[in-house]
């Protein structure tokens, strides 16, 4: 029979601890609050009575609810107080030693049938299992911040965790007005795996010089619609935390895509976490980048456009609209195109192969369109500076923002999404989280507007695998090599991987 938890002890009641024991005890289950000491309980109490008194403020909780709500919480300093819990999660700070000796005396104070719940975002629930008695009675909750608005809780189970308990602990999730995802012990789960190994990508890229930080950032947002760039969010989460994430990912993976940037190792040891302590990868004293005049390109009469297609025909219709004289070529003969101001190649792949066929190659930038909004604008090594800001202008004054980039294998936009999609079926393939579940998360856990899987199928299967292909011959990287299921699946004529898993 289903278990039910109708008493729930929360230890440490910090950022996380609170907000879950605030989730708890407004779903009407009875809290108990454990802190290290008086201090710290008395801090715990004012997140509690801020966060609530915040609710009741917007309107969302009446005074009535809000006392309910704390009448149900009983705080405490000793972890004696849980011996009757029925379940007791733990948001303790994430140190390994810490957890295991907190699990260690649970296990000796609570009842046998009380389950032992951790929060951590990062270390193995299966090593903080072995320090009990219980390990089948032992699991991952993991809440996001803040637990009280975030609906995504991840549920980890690990290869000993007794059967049914998370489908139990999913139940109450459930029940507590959350969404829960099941995933396995990996490091990182679904949501903390799949996102920092593509932000970790956006920090190589960066160090690469492929491009600046304001373009992957525009390129991301606006190319991709997520809710902010890499960098902002980095900057967000701490530069320090995701260090450390990326740290446990690559220990267990050993690959090279979870290795944290040595950018993220210098800022962190300069003491530059981000938004915490004002300045990271950019900082509370910038201001806004000075506005450029859009009409620098209006130096430039003629434009030509190597490409073909209702995208070069649409092209040639907008700069026909915005005063200039466009002509036409396509890649067999470049002919017509060979005296132009600028010339642009309409092309999502490196074209430092046409700027070697043209009279004038420091005239030539590649041009990608992303979506209604973006263009990523590529400059060869050949390319003059002029060129590249001429048609950074060109590319503002038809409405969309430029992402200025170096001439590599799928720019920015593709190569970070493309590597991010492809980890996301690597999880798949490894069977230890499902497609919806992998979907939900990213939707849930980071504000996307898609889950991976999603986007994969919204893209087309063959695209992406062929992207990957390019990465992968050009950057040798093996992660960005489709993963085997991507490449059979298209082989094999499956049009989406959501349908083919089920
Ligand atoms: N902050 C986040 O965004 C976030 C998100 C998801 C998960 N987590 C995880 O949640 C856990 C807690 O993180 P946090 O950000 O809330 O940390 P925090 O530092 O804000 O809170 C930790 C609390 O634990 C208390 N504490 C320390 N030792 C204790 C003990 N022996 N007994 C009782 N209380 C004790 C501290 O006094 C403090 O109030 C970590 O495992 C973290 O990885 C954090």
């Amino acid at each position: 029979m289903a278990q039910t938890f109708e008493t729930v002890g929360v230890v440490g009641l910090g950022t996380m601890g609170a907000g879950i024991a605030e989730v708890f005890a407004r779903a009407g289950v009875q809290v108990i609050g454990v802190e290290a000491d008086d201090a710290a309980l008395d801090r715990g109490r004012g997140h509690l009575d801020r966060s609530t008194g915040r609710a009741v403020t917007k309107g969302k909780l009446t005074e009535d609810d809000r006392s309910e709500i704390l009448g149900r919480i009983t705080l405490t300093t000793s972890r004696e107080d849980l011996a009757d819990a029925d379940l007791v999660i733990e948001a303790i700070p994430e140190i390994m030693e810490f957890k295991r000796g907190l699990f260690a005396d649970l296990d000796r104070i609570c009842k046998p049938s009380a389950v032992l719940a951790t929060n951590t975002s990062s270390l193995s629930v299966t090593a903080i299992a072995a320090s009990t008695s219980r390990p089948g009675r032992v699991i991952g909750m993991h809440f996001f911040n803040p637990a009280p608005v975030m609906k995504l809780v991840e549920v980890v189970h690990t290869v000993v965790t007794d059967d049914g308990l998370a489908d139990d602990i999913a139940a109450l999730a459930r029940r507590l007005g959350k969404t829960p995802i099941t995933a396995g012990d990996r490091a990182g789960f679904v949501v903390n795996r799949l996102l920092l190994g593509y932000l970790n990508h956006a920090c190589a890229l960066l160090e690469s010089g492929l491009a600046g930080r304001d373009d992957i950032d525009a390129a991301m947002k606006l190319g991709v619609g997520l809710p902010m760039g890499p960098f902002t969010l980095l900057d967000l989460i701490g530069l320090d935390t995701s260090y450390e994430v990326c740290e446990v990912l690559f220990r267990e993976t050993r690959d090279r895509r979870h290795a944290p940037a040595p950018v993220l190792r210098e800022l962190v040891t300069a003491g530059l976490l981000g938004r915490k302590t004002g300045r990271g990868f950019y900082s509370d004293a910038e201001g806004a980048p000075a506005a450029e005049g859009d009409r620098r390109a209006a130096s430039v009469s003629t434009v030509g456009i190597v490409g073909a297609g209702p995208e070069a025909a649409a092209l040639v219709a907008a700069l026909d609209g915005a005063g200039f004289k466009a002509v036409v070529a396509e890649n067999s003969d470049l002919a017509p195109v060979a005296d132009a101001d600028v010339i642009v190649a309409l092309s999502d792949r490196p074209i430092v192969e046409l700027a070697v066929r043209i009279p004038h190659p420091d005239r030539l930038a590649g041009l990608h369109l992303v979506g209604d909004d973006v263009a990523e604008v590529a400059s060869t090594v050949l390319t003059s500076e002029e060129t590249a800001g001429a048609v950074r202008d060109l590319v503002k004054i038809l409405g969309r923002t430029p992402v200025m980039c170096g001439d590599r294998a799928e720019f920015v936009v593709n190569a970070l999404l493309y590597a991010y999609l492809n980890d996301a079926v690597r999880m798949l393939e490894s069977g230890y989280a499902s497609a919806g579940d992998i979907d939900t998360g990213m939707r849930l856990g980071c504000g996307y507007p898609a889950g991976p899987l999603e986007m994969l199928d919204a893209i087309g299967l063959e695209t992406v695998r062929d992207g990957l292909r390019a990465l992968y011959a050009e950057y040798r990287e093996p992660s960005f090599a489709p993963v085997p299921l991507l490449d059979q699946l298209v082989t094999a004529g499956v049009p989406s991987i959501r349908e083919y898993a089920g």
